[in-house]
Parts: structure tokens; sequence; C-alpha cells
């Protein structure tokens, strides 16, 4: 009989260690070991591994001449994130929170590649299920196949006869190795079946995705060890109560990770968004105050997003600050800015800040979108039609350049706004785009007068 091996694990950071830990000397954590019995008998991994395909090692100049070669998903915005296409062969984790959309992208990607044969397997849903979802798509492929199984060593069975283009495997935490005796989701079982599914997607040149559910803190899969065996770590975000997602690259050993893809949950799957503003945007018959439009960059994609502010009398003794989706401690430093620099009397006022679609937005040069919708809301009054704005603002008041200015002066203009307000120190090297005009300032005094439109 095999011998029993037992081992502890961290639940954070896939640590392994001989015995419990209070805290984990890898991440720091605590109370985060867990028991795993890890038995390795005759039907290891490595014996499994053996009747694989095997290679050899190559000329670094013969490798280049081959790899070239990327597989379109027929997808526009997936093919951004992976930075022009699959490369054959990688490994893909893809990471969200349950219910955004994860197996519907996937699924949708496995129907959409035609001239690949794709292999959809799933542990979490059954055939019948997996189909209905697949008719409610509306995309046909008759290369396209479904499996519903979660053991590992019957999945590479029938990967190997079929032999797909690309797998999609919904999701790792459902699926097991009988080689491992811990049970599926387990740190020890996630690992070996990434390990396996790793060694057969370098050796055949299969490309393999992997779904990972994400915890709550929002690291992907748990165990951080996914991150480090995959190529490509995409992570799938969005708020529940909007349709809007992001995809992001957050690891990218093929290209550059900051490119997002943007996508609408529609009735018939997740439709691309090619152009971002649009959804960002809303349209209003006349003008309301405490709304401002901010010229945004996410990795190198201009565009323009909508951010709300209301400013109010406070009721209870501490003023409350409220922000979705942008940092809360950035606000009150604004906020802060805004008082002693321009001298609005906020101390007594609660404010509570959204921006347009659910977004997160980390962005610094949105600051100056941000302060003008609390100044149009604190004087009721609109910010004038086609107005935006793009600048960081510092701690004495002084407006200072965002990344990418250009950029987004020239998406400002191409969705046709009048003006934008950017920083002064950036007078001299502007290039001037046609159809708008461009207001520098150079510190948040001069902001009122520019979004109100009167004479500066
Ligand atoms: P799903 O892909 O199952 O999420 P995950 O795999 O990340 O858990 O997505 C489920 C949600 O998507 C579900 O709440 C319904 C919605 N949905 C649509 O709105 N339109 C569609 O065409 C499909 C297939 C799903
Ligand atoms: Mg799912």
């Amino acid at each position: 009989m095999a011998k029993v091996k037992k081992a502890y694990f961290c639940s954070k950071c896939g640590f392994e260690a001989p015995k419990w830990l209070g805290r984990c000397p890898s991440c720091g954590e605590w109370n985060t070991f867990t028991e795993e019995i890890i038995s390795r008998g005759s039907n290891s991994a490595a014996d499994i591994a053996a009747d694989m395909p095997q290679t050899m090692p190559q000329r670094v100049s013969e490798i280049q001449q081959e790899k070239v070669r990327r597989l379109d998903m027929c997808n526009s915005e997936v093919n951004r994130v992976l930075g022009g296409g699959l490369v054959p062969g990688s490994l893909v984790l893809l990471g969200g929170e349950p219910g955004i959309g994860k197996s519907t992208l996937s699924l949708q990607l496995a129907l959409s590649s035609h001239g690949l044969k794709t292999l959809y397997v799933s542990g979490e849903e059954s055939a019948e299920q997996i189909g209905m979802r697949a008719e409610r798509l509306g995309i046909e492929n008759e290369e396209c196949y479904i499996y519903s199984e979660t053991l590992l060593e019957n999945i590479l069975l029938q990967i190997k006869q079929h032999q797909p283009d690309i797998v999609v495997i919904d999701s790792i935490q459902t699926i097991y190795t009988e080689s491992i005796d811990s049970s599926a989701g387990s740190v020890s079982q996630i690992r070996e079946c990434a390990a396996m599914l790793l060694k057969y997607a370098k050796t055949t040149g299969t490309s393999i995705f992997i779904i990972g559910h994400i915890t709550k803190d929002g690291a992907i899969a748990g165990p951080k060890i996914l991150e480090h065996i995959v190529d490509v770590v995409l992570q799938f975000e969005g708020d529940g109560n909007s349709v809007n997602r992001i995809l992001r690259g957050i690891k990218n050993r093929f290209g550059a990770t900051y490119e997002i893809g943007v996508f609408e949950m529609i009735d018939k799957g997740l439709r691309a968004v090619e152009n971002p503003s649009e959804i960002l945007l809303s349209h209003y018959d006349e003008p309301l105050s405490g709304i401002a439009v901010g010229a945004s960059v996410d990795g190198i994609r201009p565009y323009l997003i909508e951010v709300q502010a209301l400013v109010s009398n406070a009721v209870y003794g501490t003023p409350q600050r409220n922000a979705t989706g942008f940092d809360a401690r950035r606000m009150s430093m604004l906020l802060a800015v805004l008082e002693k620099r321009v001298g609005m009397k906020l101390f007594q006022k609660d404010v509570f800040l959204n921006f347009a679609g659910g977004f997160k937005v980390a962005d610094p040069g949105l600051d100056l979108s941000v302060v003008s919708a609390v100044i149009s809301s604190y004087f009721d009054r609109p910010v004038a039609q086609g107005v935006c704005c793009a600048g960081e603002i510092g701690l004495s008041g002084e407006v200072r350049p965002a990344p990418r200015t250009e950029q987004r002066v020239a998406e400002a203009a191409r969705l046709g706004f009048k003006r934008i307000i950017v920083s002064g120190f950036l007078r001299k090297g502007l290039k001037k785009p046609k159809g708008i005009e461009v207001v520098f300032i150079n510190n948040l005094g001069e902001l009122p007068r520019a979004i109100f439109c009167e004479e500066i």
C-alpha cells in the first residue's frame, strides 16, 4: 500500500510545512494552515506524465522562428488583452468572482474560435446545462466539444484522444487527480492538477484556459501558487449590479499587461465594447449639477467617464464621506485641498461620490473631474456642456499633468467635447488637436471659472 503522507498548507499562499504553524512564514497570515493528506502512490503525477510526449532541447534561433504564430480568438477585446492573440501552448488563468461571467466568456471563446478545435470541460455544470447556455449564446460551431467531468486523468485521456487546439477547464477548484488523497479544491490538488495541465500544454502546444474562483479579498484562486505556474493571468472584474465587465491582464509572459478589454453582459452573452466611452457617458436632456466628465486612460486605452458627486449638509456631527469606485482616502485628500486652497466650507458637508457603470478607477488623472463634480454640486450649478478635464491635483492645490494627456485630449475631441481642462505645465509641449479648446490651469483656484466657462 502506498505510504500516506500528511502536510500542512497555507490556504492563502500555498506554502507547505511538515507541521502546523500559527503564522505563515511566507505570507505572514495567521491561522491559514490546514492539514492535507498527500499520498504519492504508484500512480503519481510523475508516472502519469511519463507517457506524455517529451520535449528535446532546441537552439534558441530555431524556437524564435516558430514562435510568432498567435491564435485569433475571434474576439477583439480578448485578443487585445492577450497581446494580439493566444500563443499556442500557453496556460491562461481566468479569475473572477462567482457570477461575473467567467463560464459565459470562456464558452463564448470556445464557440467563436472558428477553424480551431475546442474542448470545454466543466466540473460545475452538466453537458445539458452548457448546451442550453450555448444555445442562448447563439453561436454555432461544429468543432466545439463539451465534456462534463471532474477527474483529471479522464480529462487528460479525452484531451489526448480529441487533440483540441484550445481546452477550457471550468474550474480548477472542481477537478481532482487520483494521485492525491485530499479533496478537490485543496491547495495540493490545485497545485498538482495545474502542474499536470501545464506539462500537457507545454509538450503538445495545446492552449489551456483554467478558470479560477476568486477569494473574498480578491486573490485569484486562493493559493497564489497558480499565478506562478501559468503564463497569463486574466482577471474578470465588474460590479454585480452593473452589466459592464472589464477583462484585465495581471500577468502576461507574451505581452504587456496594460491592456484592458471591456464587455457588456447582454441576454446573448458578453458583447465586446470597442468604444468604452459609449457606456460610461450618460446623455441628459438638461444639464444637472454634480456631474463632471473625466478623460482617463487605463493602461494605454483612453476613455471618458462620468463622475457624480453629491454635497449636502451633514445631519450628524461627523460628516459622511462615501466613494464608490474611487479611493476614499484620495477623496478626503482632495476635499481637504478644496477646503484649504479654494476656501469651500466642506467640513459640515456630507460628500458622496460615484463613478458611472460601476467602474473602479485608480487613475490620478481623474482628480480634476472628481473635484469639478464636487464644486458643481456644492454650488448647485451644472458644469458647462461639452467640458471635460484631465489632471492630477497636488497637496498645495497645483494642477499637475496627467500621464498620456495627449491621448486623453484626442479621445475627448473624437467624442465631440468642446473644451478640456488640463495642467498649465503642458502649455508648451501639448500638440493642439482640432475641434477642441484646451484650457490650461495652474492651480485649483482657477477650476470653477474654467468648468462654468466664465472668463479666465
Ligand atoms: P457565469 O458565466 O455563470 O458566471 P461565473 O462562471 O463567473 O460564475 O455567468 C452567470 C451570469 O451571467 C448569470 O447571472 C446570468 C448572466 N448571463 C447573462 O446575463 N446573459 C447570458 O447570455 C448568459 C449566458 C449569462
Ligand atoms: Mg461558472
